[in-house]
């Protein structure tokens, strides 16, 4: 059997690491697609001669050329510009909209028929208009938030808890960062929920608040400690497990920006929520009922994503 091909549009510092990680886990051949003249190449070359340390058999390839992603298996985007400090995800919309109409007519001429994820902010907005503009069927094109959102929530519950990561699972919806949506009841501890890990003194609600609280700025705290760039290990990682799960169709259930068609009340749209990514791309999106605060956080998260696209519409009208 070939191997499998994976495309990542845009070889930044994102780029960069799903491109180490994807030959590492030997997923496939790597091109790396960037702007950029020689960067991708350089990249691509710096990799490849880590392979016989490694011990990975991948071909690497750096190009500028769109050609070279024909008959990609799988298309990571995260072509754009990433957020500098004191800069809102909604300010690279005008830059990334340009950016998006690029690569999904790239994917549309050259691979039709990959699974594409979306990494570039502000995401939901971008993965939408990226669908739009590749025309691809909505099972095919995602959005990665939710895994990298929930990971960041695991993390500072594993530390509040002091257990193993491993056992920490977390339930987020909704909108990518400050309109995330935690559910602490469908958060556990080898299964027991946050809500009864609390009556069981184990943390309190105003730590669990403030643990919500940090996870939503999550993204800022480390633009803000980087000071040049945003975050890349973890959405990386984030997004390499969603394209595994495809690979290998093992039904993952994830939390993606997908495209939803009346679940959750809403229409067109694509917004936060649990989903089983297998070898036919979205195969499920999973519907909880919510209540409450959840509820209430879910609705101001779909309306933000809403006023983002009609941003989109107003910037470019071939999207009306
Ligand atoms: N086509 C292809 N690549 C492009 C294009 C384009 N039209 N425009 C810009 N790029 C490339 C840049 O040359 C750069 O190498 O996209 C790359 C982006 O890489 P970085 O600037 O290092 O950004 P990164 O940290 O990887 O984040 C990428 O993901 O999380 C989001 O907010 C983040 O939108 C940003 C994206």
């Amino acid at each position: 059997m070939a191997r499998k091909k994976i495309a990542l549009v845009g070889a930044g510092m994102i780029g960069g690491t799903l491109a180490h990680l994807a030959a590492m886990k030997e997923m496939g051949d790597v091109v790396l697609f960037d702007i950029a003249e020689g960067m991708p190449a350089g990249k691509a070359l710096d990799l490849s001669q880590a392979g016989p340390v490694e011990g990975f058999d991948a071909n690497l390839k750096g190009t500028s050329d769109y050609k070279d992603i024909a008959g990609a298996d799988v298309v990571i985007v995260t072509a754009g510009v990433p957020r500098k400090p004191g800069m809102s995800r909604d300010d690279l919309l005008g830059i990334n909209l340009k950016v998006m109409k690029a690569v999904g007519e790239g994917i549309k001429a050259n691979c039709p028929d990959a699974f594409v994820i979306c990494i570039t902010n502000p995401l939901d907005a971008m993965v939408w208009a990226l669908r739009e503009f590749s025309g691809l069927p909505h099972n095919k094109v995602v959005g990665m938030a939710g895994v990298l959102d929930s990971a960041r929530f695991r993390h500072f519950l594993a530390e509040e808890f002091d257990v193993s990561m491993e056992d920490v699972t977390a339930f987020v919806l909704g909108g990518h960062g400050d309109t995330m949506v935690p559910v602490l009841e469908y958060s556990t501890v080898a299964g027991i929920p946050v809500p009864d890990l609390i009556k069981m003194g184990w943390s309190t609600q105003e730590k669990m608040d403030a643990i919500v609280q940090r996870t939503r700025s999550g993204g800022g705290e480390i633009v803000q400690l980087l000071g040049n760039g945003s975050a890349y290990y973890a959405p990386a990682t984030s997004a390499i497990q969603m394209a595994e799960s495809y690979l290998k169709d093992k039904k993952r259930v994830l939390p993606c920006a997908a495209h939803l068609t009346g679940q959750y009340g809403v229409d067109g749209l694509y917004v936060g929520v649990p989903i089983v990514i297998g070898a036919n791309g979205v195969e499920r999106v999973v519907e909880i009922e919510l209540n409450g605060e959840a509820k209430a956080n879910f609705q101001k998260s779909v309306d933000a994503v809403k006023e983002l696209l009609v941003a989109c519409k107003g910037i470019d009208s071939s999207l009306g």
